[in-house]
């Protein structure tokens, strides 16, 4: 087996936007209270929030996280987190019938991000509530004084704005599961009321509307059409979300899911161009993939917690290392639609379906999903550069001509680097890989991270068998870098380039 990746200077597929490495944490099990914020745990800082959790946060170099849902926006009274704490409410919430005290609220959570030099991406609940309110959450937050709600903040110890650049309009209010579902007309009409008074507001800022839930969604595509129908003119970005599943163990179809959300990304782009045409407008509507991940573990094996308790420990998936394929895919599918895709969030960040995990009152580990992200985050910021990719294919029961190997290459920022990422899918035999490069000069050593592990081996607060390894094991002569990849496995290949005379 022969795999050639061919790489030219000359063609590219987009620059990446910084915020296609984004997160999320929703008020959801232990997303919150003991995973970012407990007062009472040894490493907490002076705000309550756990320190030994900042500390694997801080290498991922998130750009944003998107806050508080998810399902819980849509029922979201966002004045109960807002004030002295001892006199928030504690309410029963709907979306995942636990109990929410509302200890975090939008000044906790936004001065979070900011002491971890990240962004907040703020969602307006337009499931319980609607247009005002919404409005009422941006003046809160943007307005620098002299209004009610600008007052307010301050009031509240936060004399400067927040200045939130990035809002999203609602949370899949295509889904029966959703607190005050909508049709894509009531949706679209909404939204599109939403967003002028949100702009009106604060003109600076960008708007995110829902697309569909997931690709499967049996309004897929009608939703989208009527939402920009609806909204075109003042949104910025239609989201899309999906999570993957391998129920039944068939691996070779569940590493083939980052080609079904490449197909779904063109879809939804293409939908977008379409809608730009009909218009004759000169604005752009691109894609926040604001939800994405592997997510079903939870739903087999757990025992389901019982309701209304504090914190209700909800979908703390245990991933293996099968599914650090599969995200790592999904990171090489982003990379390679960033022409289209603007914003990407990971779902989500701590505890709940996450790359981080922790003990209340103890420890904090890494699961298996951590890694790839990582690296990919930290080395693939720059030029998305367009691949010749030339590699054996297979057909399983999700689909034909799979392509073998998953791979993105990025030009780095400064152009001192090349950096290759490749998901070697073939699960029994190496596979030998050259890459080609035209118009790059490399020096003479390069590095390769590699992740490779039994599909099925976890990482637990005790062991991390799935742990990145560092090897100088590719060869390189006259414009070609060798290596051998071993089965199932994730690679990352960084080459130093030197200027070319
Ligand atoms: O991320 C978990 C949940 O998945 C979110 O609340 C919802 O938006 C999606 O269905």
């Amino acid at each position: 087996m022969k795999t050639t990746i061919t790489i030219d200077r000359e063609q590219i597929i987009s620059k990446i936007d910084e915020r296609l490495y984004s997160s999320f944490i929703e008020h959801m099990g232990r997303a919150v209270y003991t995973g970012i914020y407990e007062p009472d745990h040894p490493s907490s800082d002076s705000f309550g929030f756990r320190k030994d959790v900042e500390k694997h946060i801080g290498p991922l170099k998130l750009s944003h996280i998107r806050y508080p849902g998810g399902n819980f926006l849509s029922g979201y009274r966002w004045e109960d987190g807002i004030g002295p704490q001892e006199s928030r409410p504690v309410r029963r919430d709907l979306a995942w019938f636990a109990i929410e005290p509302n200890l975090v609220g939008i000044n906790e959570f936004v001065s979070y991000c900011r002491r971890n030099n990240i962004e907040p991406m703020i969602g307006v609940n337009l499931g319980t509530r609607g247009a005002q309110d919404a409005s009422n959450l941006l003046e809160y937050c943007n307005v620098e004084s002299g209004t009610y709600y600008s007052d307010l903040r301050r009031s509240h110890g936060y004399e400067k704005p927040h200045n939130i650049k990035l809002w999203c309009l609602g949370n899949e209010m295509d889904g029966s599961w959703q607190i005050c579902a909508k049709t894509a007309e009531e949706y679209g009409r909404l939204a599109c009321e939403t967003a002028k008074m949100m702009k009106w507001m604060d003109p600076e800022i960008e708007l995110v509307a829902c697309g569909s839930s997931f690709r499967n969604m049996p309004t897929f595509g009608s939703w989208e059409r009527t939402v920009l129908k609806h909204c075109w003119e003042y949104i910025d970005y239609l989201s899309l979300h999906q999570y993957y599943q391998n129920n039944d163990g068939d691996l070779p179809s569940f590493l083939a899911n980052s080609n079904d959300m490449d197909i779904f990304i063109k879809e939804v782009a293409s939908i977008c161009s379409e809608e730009k045409k009909r218009r004759k407008s000169n604005h752009d509507v691109k894609l926040s993939f604001d939800e994405w991940n592997v997510w079903y573990h939870f739903q087999k094996d757990c025992d389901i917690p019982k309701k209304w308790i504090f914190p209700r420990p909800v979908e703390e998936e245990i991933y293996d290392f099968a599914d650090a394929l599969v995200v790592g895919g999904m990171l090489t599918t982003l990379i390679n639609n960033s022409d289209n895709i603007k914003i990407a969030c990971m779902a989500q960040l701590v505890n709940v379906i996450a790359p981080i995990m922790t003990t209340p009152k103890g420890e904090s580990w890494l699961q298996t999903i951590y890694y790839p992200f990582l690296y990919t985050s930290q080395n693939g910021r720059g030029t998305a550069m367009k691949l010749k990719l030339d590699c054996d294919k297979y057909s399983c029961k999700t689909g034909k001509n799979i392509p073998v190997i998953d791979c993105a290459a990025v030009l780095s920022k400064d152009q001192k680097h090349l950096n290759i990422f490749i998901i070697n899918k073939e699960l029994e035999k190496n596979t030998k890989c050259v890459i080609s490069l035209n118009g790059f000069k490399t020096s003479a050593e390069a590095k390769h991270i590699l992740l490779s592990a039994e599909p099925d081996a976890i990482n637990t607060l005790k062991e991390s068998p799935v742990y990145p390894k560092n090897y100088k094991d590719v060869k390189l002569s006259d414009g070609k870098a060798e290596l051998y990849m071993l089965p199932a496995s994730w690679n990352m290949i960084s080459l130093e380039l030197l200027p070319v005379a």
